[in-house]
């Protein structure tokens, strides 16, 4: 196994993950934090690069997204915010992110 995945792995199990965090509070992390490269408004086009919020919710489940804001691919512009935040304020993205996800109604 990568070592990447141990890491992740004794970051992420202790704690159980789940969308608890606040969304609201998300929203605004996220507009002082993210909104200069991604669009986070909840009605944005898909395909875009960096990938809208709104978009990720619709593609990746709650685990994903907090990997992905934990361990941003290599060599892209992503920063490593998640290793400069309590852990709450990247559930608090995590929940806001995935509240972007259309309902069909
Ligand atoms: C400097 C520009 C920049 C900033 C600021 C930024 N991102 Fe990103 N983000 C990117 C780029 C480029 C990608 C695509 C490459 C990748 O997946 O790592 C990305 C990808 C992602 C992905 C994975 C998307 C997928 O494919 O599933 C998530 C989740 C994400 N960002 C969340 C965040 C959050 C939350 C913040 C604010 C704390 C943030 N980003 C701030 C540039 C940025």
């Amino acid at each position: 196994m990568p070592k990447r995945w141990l890491l992740f792995a004794a970051l992420v199990l202790p704690g159980t993950l789940s969308a608890q965090g606040s969304a609201e509070r998300g929203q605004e992390l996220a507009a002082n934090l993210c909104a200069q490269c991604h669009d986070i408004s909840p009605a944005c086009e898909f395909k875009t690069y960096p990938p809208s919020f709104a978009s990720i919710a619709v593609f990746r489940d709650v685990e994903q997204i907090f990997s992905r804001i934990m361990f941003p691919q290599l060599h892209s512009a992503m920063p490593q915010a998640g290793w400069f935040m309590p852990r709450e304020d990247v559930e608090d993205l995590v929940a806001f992110i995935v509240s972007l996800e259309p309902t069909g109604d």
